[in-house]
């Protein structure tokens, strides 16, 4: 056999015998990574650019370099060839360019290696991709505010250990869920600063040795700046772990509050409509009517975490420099940002169209919810908290006991259990009074809750 066989691959020179059938299949990245092909043009055209500046190319050869990209533009935006036999999208973009310029498409690839070519498409697509999925998170907290917004005057219960806890406003439910979303957001914004660094001009693992300015390049490519360390630049898949991690945080952000949308819209809570556009039937049961938008988002969890712990055991222990392994984290970062730009605007539709039940709200509210305001009713009367929360204790035990509700049990079965109690305990049993009583930044009173969504209005200011 000769290196004929590698006919087409960009490193055959040195082979004697072709590669094996059982390898080939394995070799080849195109099926994933021909989605780059608009970053290796505009990384290739960068690089002409700067092999030019260098002296590597005279204008001539950039100009026909730069009209061969165009037509290697036009022929690929009708879709890579399924028939393409190129190992990478790099591979298939020189040998295009070969075809339209012939012999000076040999010179582009100078002073550069697909380590560091793969390593700049991934960024430049990193980074248009996180800015896409920070928008579509960015609709999400915005239908989350205005979800808030029409919530302000509606007391639902407010849960811990799934049992009803105390009262609070339901836009103050919908706010917990808008502050983990907010801050993956800053997450995410700081991922995409650490992938807006140029990895060009590291070559191979060692560096250029031409004269190419890496400032230049860095410019006109858009990232903010130069790598420090060319070994260190074509391994370097931190960005994209800060990504996955991102991405896993979101998932588990959105797994949660889909996880209140379904308790909340089923029939024993009732208490919230997610709207028809996002639920689906059952084939089986006529009746059913499921709340299938955030089922679907709380199951992606699993798999963008899974990308990341992927990501993550890929890198471990992996020698210095570029490893071929490496290839594998391209489907991890492209599933999680596909999922993502997936779930995040059927999230935003269906959190706008959400409807609250105020009818069937007042029905689960229970009175105990007011426990604690009447535990602070004697606190109020100087009796120390431990007493006053053993006091309640019992009434509310002495309550269930008899069937009755809190508030009408007789004053003078609140007077037995304490003195300190006055005709005016019935004061306590207003849901309004027990929310308005936590006035402090970060609570339930109408203004803390007009503040907090004023710091998010604010926050999602453009
Ligand atoms: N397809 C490769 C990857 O995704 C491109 C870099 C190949 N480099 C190499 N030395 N074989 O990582």
């Amino acid at each position: 056999m000769t290196s004929k066989e590698h006919e087409g691959a960009l490193w055959g020179g040195r082979f004697s015998q072709g590669m094996d059938p059982a390898m080939v299949p394995l070799n080849l990245s195109l099926a994933e990574d021909g989605r780059l092909w608009r970053y290796d043009l505009e990384g290739s055209r960068a690089w002409a650019r700067a092999l030019t500046r260098a002296g590597v190319l005279d204008e001539g050869e950039l100009e026909k370099l730069l009209e061969g990209l165009d037509r290697v533009e036009t022929r690929l935006a009708e879709g890579i060839p399924g028939d393409a036999p190129d190992e990478d999208i790099h591979s298939l973009v020189e040998r295009l360019l070969g075809e339209e310029v012939g012999p000076v498409a040999g010179k582009l690839h100078t002073g550069r290696s697909r380590n560091d070519q793969v390593a700049t498409d991934m960024r430049l697509w990193g980074m248009e991709a996180l800015d896409d999925v920070d928008l579509e998170l960015t609709r999400v907290l915005q239908a989350l505010l205005a979800l808030a917004e029409r919530s302000v005057d509606l007391v639902i219960p407010g849960y811990t250990h799934l049992q009803q806890g105390q009262p609070v406003r339901a836009a103050h439910w919908a706010l917990s869920h808008l502050w983990p979303l907010l801050r993956d957001r800053g997450r995410l914004r700081q991922a995409r600063q650490a992938a807006s660094v140029l990895p060009l001009g590291s070559g191979a693992l060692a560096g250029c040795p031409f004269p190419v300015d890496r400032a230049f390049l860095a410019r006109e490519l858009g990232f903010d700046r130069v790598s420090e360390n060319s070994m260190d630049t074509v391994s370097d898949r931190d960005w994209m772990a800060d990504t996955l991690y991102c991405g896993s945080m979101v998932g588990v952000h959105l797994s949660r509050l889909g996880e209140d949308l379904i308790l909340f819209a089923s029939r024993e809570f009732g208490i919230l409509r997610v709207p028809d556009g996002f639920s689906t039937g059952s084939s089986l049961m006529p009746q059913k009517r499921n709340p299938d938008v955030a089922e679907l988002a709380r199951g992606k969890s699993g798999r963008l975490t899974g990308n990341l712990v992927s990501l993550l055991t890929l890198l471990k222990g992996l020698p210095t420099g570029y490893n071929r392994d490496l290839q594998e984290d391209k489907r991890l970062v492209f599933d999680t940002a596909d999922q993502l730009r997936l779930v995040l605007p059927a999230v935003a539709g269906a959190l706008a169209g959400c409807a609250w039940r105020p009818e069937r709200v007042r029905e689960i509210l229970s009175q105990e919810l007011l426990a604690t305001d009447l535990a602070d009713y004697l606190v109020r009367r100087d009796v120390p908290f431990r007493t006053s929360h053993e006091v309640i204790g019992r009434l509310v035990s002495m309550a269930e006991d008899e069937g009755m509700s809190l508030s009408s049990l007789p004053l003078e079965r609140y007077q037995e259990a304490h003195p300190a109690f006055e005709a005016d305990v019935k004061e306590v049993f207003r849901w309004e009074a027990s929310v308005e009583a936590r006035s402090v930044p970060g609570g339930t009173a109408r203004a803390a809750v007009e503040a907090q969504m004023e710091e998010a209005r604010h926050r999602l200011q453009p």
